[in-house]
């Protein structure tokens, strides 16, 4: 058999994944795709003195892009909207604990797809 080379927290949040689904009123919406595979993410998010009081996403997209979108998601909750701009792929990669390297462009998806979602936000409410 061979081994696996996602990390058990990858695969945790590949099977388990937080924050799944859409938010119907939300404040701001990211869609972004990777040039590299084509796969697609989208996030919403929903905004409260600042910060994100809530956060989800939809992908169509691989297990990579899926369990960093995730971890993006528990890491981006309860902070504010400077504080979730600065989240890289790196960070999110460190979270769980690595990621194959042929599998990093993959976590662009997550952190691209939120800049996008406090972009819409910000664009809205100028
Ligand atoms: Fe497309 Fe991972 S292969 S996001």
């Amino acid at each position: 058999m061979q081994m696996t080379e996602y990390s058990k927290k990858v695969m945790d949040h590949f099977k388990n994944p937080r924050n799944v689904g859409e938010i119907k009123d939300a404040d701001g919406v990211g869609e972004v795709g990777n040039p590299v595979c084509g796969d697609l993410m989208k996030i919403s998010i929903k905004v409260k003195d600042n910060k994100i009081k809530d956060i989800k996403f939809k992908t169509f997209g691989c297990v990579s892009a899926i369990a960093t979108t995730s971890m993006l998601t528990e890491l981006a909750k309860g902070k504010t909207l400077k504080e979730a701009e600065k989240i890289t792929r790196n960070d999110v990669a460190e979270a769980l604990g690595g990621l194959p390297s042929v599998k990093m462009h993959c976590s662009n998806l997550a952190a691209d797809a939120l800049k996008a979602a406090i972009k819409d936000y910000k664009d809205k409410n100028k």
